[in-house]
């Protein structure tokens, strides 16, 4: 074993995977890009309290989760568990808005929990998201909705279900509150300690817990949307409209709660039905009151995120495509000193003009250069000799079909950009 590893729940992209996830940040790029969705970039960490006003002190992120760390100078900031928070914080103090073209945005980053690491949940994790703020249009709920269901189904996912729900506005919950407390009180003793602990500050994160004792309680409770008002049941049936319309099959879900402090309304996950525990390939909601929790106006918003890791291992679980492993288009085969130095120069050249090529300076004989042409997938070899260099001329030889043919040096770039 080295003397070093990586810290407990993070891992390395290795060279052999890295390409899956270039694949799947450029289609997510392209699906944001398709919606006119901007990309935003925040840093990595933030006041720790732009989490705890908005994720909430409540929260298992905020409670237990966060990576909090005091500066040089004393101030208190925490590794991004999350990117709603900073994509909203970012938009209040830049004055982003729909007026400045600004309202749809996407992002792709690092965030940080400290949780048990098992498949699937990791202490560093890529999430990619969608913010769209400033509306409180439920087309725009659809909207946001539609394009983590594109971007699932154009990655070639079969194996996942949309559930929604609407957790309504503090209007309809503090009824509901009322109603679970009552419901599960008398279960008290039963439920474990972090639900007895939510049964006082956010009953509704009981519906939502993963113990199995408390899963089975929870199973007849009060329904939210039995606690709806006008207003959000309305809005809840324009969104479950708009979805149909779209072709976008969802189930309704009650028990979706997310476990995030700022959700209000539209709430929705996007499971994995064959990932095991950790199956959430994607989570959002509405978040009304978010702006106004990190001081700023009134600003509605919607957003969802999804991990890279699970997605990777869906796609991986349906044998899906991730593209081809990048490989060289070109090896240089050269044999001699001369050669070599002329092998150089056409390196670069070929380079400039965007092909792919890679030699290896410390093997000289033809079979060995060969052999790593062959490893390292190349489509062509260029064998290039003493007497071959002497008639300006070099071999082009073909790794797929064996077949090879003699060509001009001047000519040679042109050949292969006609390949
Ligand atoms: P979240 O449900 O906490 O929501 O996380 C969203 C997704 O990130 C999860 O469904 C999962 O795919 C992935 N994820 C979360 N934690 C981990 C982990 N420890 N390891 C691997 N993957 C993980 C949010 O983060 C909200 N900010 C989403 C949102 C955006 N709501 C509105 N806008």
């Amino acid at each position: 074993m080295s003397t070093y590893q990586v810290p407990r729940g993070t891992f390395d992209i290795l060279p052999d995977e890295s390409y899956k996830w270039q694949f799947v940040i450029k289609v997510f790029r392209e699906i944001a890009r398709e919606f006119n969705y901007k990309e935003i970039v925040t840093p990595i960490f933030e006041k720790s309290e732009i989490f705890e006003r908005s994720v909430g002190e409540s929260s298992d992120i905020v409670e237990k989760e966060m990576y909090k760390f005091e500066d040089k100078k004393g101030r208190v900031f925490a590794l991004r568990p999350e990117g709603t928070a900073p994509v909203v914080r970012s938009f209040i103090e830049n004055g982003l808005s729909l007026k400045t073209n600004s309202s749809k945005l996407y992002y792709l980053g690092p965030m940080f929990r400290y949780d048990r690491p098992q498949k699937g949940r990791y202490r560093q994790f890529y999430q990619y998201g969608i913010e769209n703020i400033g509306s409180t249009n439920p087309f725009v709920d659809a909207e946001v909705i539609a394009l983590a269901y594109r971007f699932l189904t154009k990655l070639g996912l079969k194996n996942f279900a949309l559930q929604i729900n609407s957790i309504g506005c503090k209007n309809c919950t503090t009824d509901y509150d009322d109603a679970l407390k009552e419901y599960f009180n008398p279960s008290l003793v039963e439920l474990c300690s972090d639900c007895r602990n939510r049964l006082l500050k956010n009953p509704k994160r009981l519906l939502d817990c993963k113990v199995k004792s408390c899963k089975a309680i929870a199973q007849e409770a009060p329904s939210m949307l039995d606690y709806l008002d006008e207003d959000c049941t309305a809005n809840f049936d324009k969104v479950k409209e708009y979805l149909t319309a779209m072709e976008i099959p969802f189930i309704v879900n009650p028990k979706i709660v997310r476990g995030l402090d700022y959700y209000s309304q539209t709430a929705f996950e996007f499971i994995d039905t064959n990932l095991g525990a950790q199956n959430t390939l994607v989570g959002g909601g509405r978040y009304d009151t978010l702006a106004e929790q990190l001081g700023g106006k009134n600003m509605p918003g919607i957003g969802f995120a999804g991990g890279f890791e699970r997605l990777i291992l869906s796609m991986e679980e349906e044998k899906l495509s991730f593209g081809l492993q990048q490989v060289p288009k070109v090896y240089l085969v050269a044999l001699g000193t001369e050669a070599r130095i002329a092998g150089l120069k056409l390196i670069m050249e070929m380079r400039r003009m965007g092909i792919s090529t890679e030699y290896d300076p410390d093997k000289t004989s033809m079979n060995a250069q060969m052999k790593m042409a062959n490893r390292t997938g190349a489509e062509f070899a260029l064998i290039l000799g003493e007497d071959e260099l002497k008639n300006n001329n070099i071999i082009l030889k073909d790794l797929t079909k064996g077949e090879q043919k003699i060509i001009k040096i001047p000519d040679i770039i042109k050949s292969i950009k006609d390949k």
